[in-house]
């Protein structure tokens, strides 16, 4: 067993594990994400196939990140560099790696949007607007640009400030508190919409499954979003294993941040499809799903002006807590292995992150030529990312820990030396070696097929 360095953060209490575990998950890939997703594939037929993917692969990928980030106190490259020393095993964290910076990008474009939306309802600048000029107002502000790139980088610079402060003193100070505020806000919110006139018809989309709908293409973003909301397969989980104590259950910690961010993207879809519908917005409108619903429901509460700026400012701070985790895995690498100071690795991070980061933002203008593939620079590096990346990366990681680690140091992780006792554990184990191997291995590649 590697000896916890003693220069090593880790999180101080029980609830600052969850809370900073949750914070990364919970974020835009929730209340952004998960509705344009669950709105583009088919509403009820996605919401199932998610369910069952959280539930069979995301807990137990989460749960194998944990494991090897806690018995290797490291980053994700230095984890596999231990446990597997003199393996290919390692290139898995490189790959982490890679995708926490990609995902970074484009990231935190949309991370830059919640302060566009925080000085927005500052200004009351949504008062008694219709659908049409907020949906104009959305495509003005992308077609500036710069204030994308200005907002974006403001972001970055935020997430670096946080992520250059340290593990104790910055990401889980803030993630306690606000999160169940959030929580709070969203079912205020929820009810709004669905008392909504023809609001019944958004909430038979989400929860009213035509399973006919059920493609290879919905399965693959399925995968994605589980993988991409619970911010599992590049190591984020590990980096944040390796912060969490040996006398923490890892198990139970899977399960509660699981369930919290499952809630939210739940509650987040009961709160923009009733309200999409009874407004008029397709459920496939895409980026400005969730950016115009919104403001028109805030228009329909009486203290709308003030729940507004709390939202938006509450987005921003989840969104934060998520960006962190992601600049934290980066930032553990360069210190850890290229051993950098904090301060530099941070800085050099968030500099290279702009420097793509500029791109996604700016190839969301209309008639932009910043594209790949035929989709702007922006849906590419997400495709990219969350549908190739994390499933690949979910793949290798529950793999590793299937077969490679082996029953016996598995069992010794998960029940903190026999101190903990799990009876499921030769389930959970059945599960991680055969079940979501090759759960993910046949949805990546019919997704892909297609
Ligand atoms: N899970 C976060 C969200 O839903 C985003 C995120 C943070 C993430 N860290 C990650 C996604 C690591 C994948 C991997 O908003």
């Amino acid at each position: 067993m590697a000896e916890p360095k003693k220069n090593r953060d880790s999180f101080g209490s029980k609830i600052g594990i969850v809370a900073a575990a949750a914070g990364s998950a919970v974020g835009l890939g929730n209340i952004y994400r998960f509705p344009c997703e669950a709105g583009n594939n088919g509403g009820g037929a996605f919401l199932i196939v998610y369910l069952i993917v959280v539930l069979v692969l995301g807990i137990p990928a989460m749960l194998s990140e944990f494991v090897i980030g806690r018995s290797a106190q490291a980053n994700p490259v230095g984890s596999f560099k231990k446990l597997a020393p003199k393996t290919a095993w390692p290139i898995v964290g490189y790959l982490g790696v890679i995708c926490g910076f990609i995902i970074l990008s484009f990231y935190s474009t949309v991370s830059g949007w919640t302060l566009e939306y925080i000085v927005k309802s500052v200004a009351n600048d949504f008062h008694g607007k219709d659908l049409a000029a907020i949906e104009q107002d959305f495509a003005d502000f992308h077609n500036m640009g710069w204030k994308n790139v200005l907002w974006q980088a403001i972001f970055i610079f935020l997430t670096g400030f946080v992520v250059f402060k340290g593990v104790q003193n910055g990401i889980e100070k803030y993630a306690k508190i606000l999160m169940p505020v959030l929580l709070l806000i969203l079912v205020v919110l929820g009810v709004r919409s669905l008392t909504l006139p023809g609001a019944k018809e958004g909430l038979t989309f989400l929860f009213n499954p035509d399973f006919s709908k059920i493609t290879g293409k919905v399965l693959i973003n399925a995968l994605g979003q589980a993988f991409f909301s619970l911010s599992v397969g590049m190591g984020a989980m590990i980096t944040y294993g390796s912060y969490i104590q040996k006398n923490d259950n890892l198990t139970t910690t899977a399960l509660s941040v699981t369930l919290a961010d499952t809630l939210i993207a739940i509650l987040a879809g009961i709160v923009i499809f009733p309200a999409a519908f009874s407004f008029g917005i397709r459920p496939e409108a895409g980026t400005g799903l969730v950016f115009n619903t919104l403001p028109l429901i805030f228009n329909q509460i009486t203290g709308g002006y003030f729940f507004c700026i709390i939202f938006f400012v509450l987005l921003a701070v989840a969104a934060l807590t998520s960006t962190i985790s992601l600049l934290e895995v980066v930032v553990a690498y360069f210190v850890e292995e290229l051993h950098m100071t904090r301060k530099g690795a941070t800085v050099v991070a968030c500099v290279a992150n702009m420097a793509l980061g500029v791109f996604a933002s700016l190839s969301l203008k209309t008639g932009t030529s910043i594209q790949i593939a035929g989709l702007p620079l922006f849906g590419a590096l997400d495709f990219f990312s969350s549908n190739i990346l994390l499933p690949l990366g979910g793949l290798l990681i529950v793999l590793f820990v299937g077969w490679f680690m082996g029953k016996k140091r598995f069992y010794k992780e998960v029940t903190n030396e026999g101190e903990v006792k799990l009876h499921v554990k030769g389930v959970i184990l059945f599960i991680i070696r055969f079940i979501a191997p090759v759960a993910i291995a046949i949805i990546f590649v019919s997704g892909l097929v297609k």
